[in-house]
Parts: C-alpha cells; sequence; structure tokens
C-alpha cells in the first residue's frame, strides 16, 4: 500500500515556488498605493516625537526634505497634520483660514519643491481649537457640552477654500460633521476651485487607537469625548449610510479610519460603493506594531507589510499610514 492518496484537488500545487506564487498573487500593495502623514510645526528646529517612535514635528524646511526623501523611494502623496501654539487656539478655531497660517505656507514650500507630490491637508478644528474638539464647542445653561454642526461646517469651508488657495490637492475633511462635504464642495466650486479633490473621512469611528496622535500635536479635547460625532465602534450599517452620504454630496474618495480592526468596515464600504476608498493605519496602530518590535518581539517590517496588505485585501485602493516611507523603500 503506497502512501499516495488519489487527491482531485492540490492547492499546494499553486505555491510551489516563488515564480508560480507570483502568478497567483490576488492582493499587490505599490509605492504609489501610500500616503505619509507628516507632523509640523512652526519652529525652526526638528522634534523627534517620544510617543510615535521615528515621527517628528517638522519644521517647514525638516518637512520638505522628508517629502524628499520620502519621494525617493516612491511616496508621491502627503498629508499634513500641524501642530498649533497654544496662544492661536481660539473657540472657533480662526488661525484653520489663515492664508499665512502652517499649513498654507506648508503646502507651498512643498508645491515649490515638489511640484509632482499630491499635498492633502487635514479639515477639522481640532488643532486649532482651544477646547481641543474637530468643531465649535458650545456649553449650556446645564454645563453640558456641545459640538455644533452646522456653524463648524461653515469654518470648515473657509479652511478648505484657504488650502486649496495654497495649492492643496486633496482636502479631507476628518471632523464628521453632517453635511460638510457638500457645503465644501459648494464653496470649492463657487472659489473655481472645481479641481480640487475632496477625500471625506467617511467612516471615522471614535476610537482609542488616535492616542498617540493626540499627544503629537497637544490636540486631545480638554473635556468631553468624540462621541456625538464620530461613530461607534460597534457599528457598520451605519458606515455604509455615512459613506452613501458623501458619496452623493460630492466626495471624490471615501475613508474608513481606523483600517486594521475595521478590515469588515472596509470591506463592506467597498462592496457598496464605486468610488475610490482609502484606509487611515492611525498612530495606535503604528505604536503598537513599532512596541512589539522594539525588543525584537515581533518582526517590525514583516508585519507593517503583513498589516498593510491585509488593508488593501480588504478593499482600500490606498493607505494612509506613518510607515509609507519605510514600506515604500521596501517594495
Ligand atoms: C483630527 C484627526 C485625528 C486623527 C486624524 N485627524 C484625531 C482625532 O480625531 O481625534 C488621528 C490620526 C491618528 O491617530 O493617526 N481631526
Amino acid at each position: 500500500m503506497s502512501d499516495k492518496l488519489n487527491f482531485s484537488s492540490r492547492p499546494r500545487r499553486n505555491r510551489k515556488n516563488p515564480a508560480v506564487r507570483g502568478l497567483i498573487r490576488e492582493t499587490v500593495l505599490q509605492t504609489e498605493d501610500l500616503i505619509y502623514p507628516l507632523f509640523l510645526h512652526s519652529d525652526d528646529s526638528d522634534v523627534a516625537l517620544e510617543s510615535m517612535p521615528d515621527c517628528h514635528r517638522w519644521s517647514l524646511r525638516g518637512l520638505v526634505e522628508e517629502v524628499g526623501r520620502a519621494r525617493d523611494v516612491g511616496v508621491n502623496s502627503v498629508v499634513l497634520f500641524p501642530a498649533i501654539p497654544e496662544e492661536l487656539k481660539t473657540s472657533k478655531a480662526e488661525e484653520c483660514y489663515n492664508p499665512d497660517g502652517l499649513v498654507p505656507a506648508a503646502i507651498r514650500v512643498i508645491k515649490e519643491e515638489y511640484p509632482d507630490i499630491s499635498v492633502i491637508t487635514d479639515v477639522a478644528l481640532d488643532p486649532y481649537n482651544s477646547d481641543g474638539h474637530d468643531g465649535v464647542v458650545e456649553v449650556d445653561s446645564k454645563g453640558e457640552l456641545h459640538v455644533v454642526n452646522d456653524e463648524t461646517v461653515s469654518i470648515l469651508c473657509k479652511q478648505a477654500l484657504c488650502h486649496a488657495e495654497a495649492g492643496a490637492d486633496i482636502v479631507a475633511p476628518s471632523d464628521m460633521m453632517d453635511g460638510r462635504i457638500a457645503e465644501i464642495r459648494r464653496s470649492l466650486d463657487l472659489g473655481n476651485f472645481e479641481t480640487v479633490s475632496i477625500m471625506s473621512y467617511a467612516a471615522k469611528y471614535a476610537s482609542a487607537y488616535y492616542g498617540p496622535f493626540r499627544g503629537a500635536l497637544d490636540s486631545a479635547p480638554k473635556a468631553g469625548d468624540k462621541k456625538t460625532y464620530q461613530m461607534d465602534p460597534a457599528n457598520h450599517r451605519e458606515a455604509v449610510r455615512e459613506a452613501k452620504l458623501d458619496e452623493a454630496e460630492g466626495a471624490d474618495i471615501l475613508m474608513v479610519k481606523p483600517a486594521g480592526p475595521y478590515l469588515d468596515i472596509i470591506s463592506k464600504i467597498r462592496a457598496e460603493s464605486d468610488l475610490p476608498l482609502a484606509a487611515y493605519q492611525v498612530s495606535g496602530e503604528y505604536l503598537m506594531i513599532k512596541s512589539a518590535s522594539k525588543d525584537g518581539w515581533i518582526d517590525e517590517s514583516k508585519v507593517a507589510m503583513e498589516s498593510l496588505i491585509g488593508i488593501k485585501r480588504a478593499g482600500a485602493d490606498m493607505i494612509l499610514t506613518y510607515f509609507a516611507k519605510k514600506i515604500a523603500g521596501m517594495l
């Protein structure tokens, strides 16, 4: 009696060597898929972030140099996050549409040096707001805090317009106010910026994974939480509803955030919309891989790569990740 059994199906045939595995590979990560989030401040020095290893708060000069290094390995898109000094923060976040502010200055210097880099900006009030919320805060007679929707949307429109005027290719509203995509689209069109795209944070969850980011920018809410505008992690039908609304309002690209713990949401929105889909591997996801690999418990590069392949396999066309430069260098 031989050990040879008579299977009709032997899937291992398709894995027998690297060339065959290459032929049957279903998901490919390319440098073009990566968007590199960068923190900046108005100081002249570049400061390494303790809460996010290998990330910095860049000076304008340092920012342009880092964009250049990322571009050298094939990263073509960056998204900017400003740290604003406490004295410029106000309850109505006026600094967010200052044409001479930090973000417009950063867009201009990047575009001057690298016109081919696509510059994406975050549209939300939290870095500029003395309350640390993504919108304008009102406190009622009972002392309860409310993030006011429509007044916030009007400010977001000014912010988006200010970024467009400075040369942004894509504005990315991350605030989760209702109706903001339609209003921002209208403002951009009225300002003759019909070619500026909107990447909408369509399904953005109220996530504890944003912790290191808020530390990096000193942008944590001073009181309360973000649960009246960011979504409940327990929900998935609501994510589809948000995505459909943003599509109908004129979004060019939808986004799911965070990414790794929300792969089901990515796959669901992929199935329900034909728009390009982005996913944001957020600061907490990054830090978990970074800290687990610090003492060699896991292999940082391999786990980072696998995490991004997983996000793409779930249905994302592009990924915002703090690993962008590193992974692009490996591809
Ligand atoms: C703020 C914003 C946040 C992130 C991107 N834009 C934080 C928040 O909503 O509190 C998080 C990114 C990250 O954690 O990497 N509008």
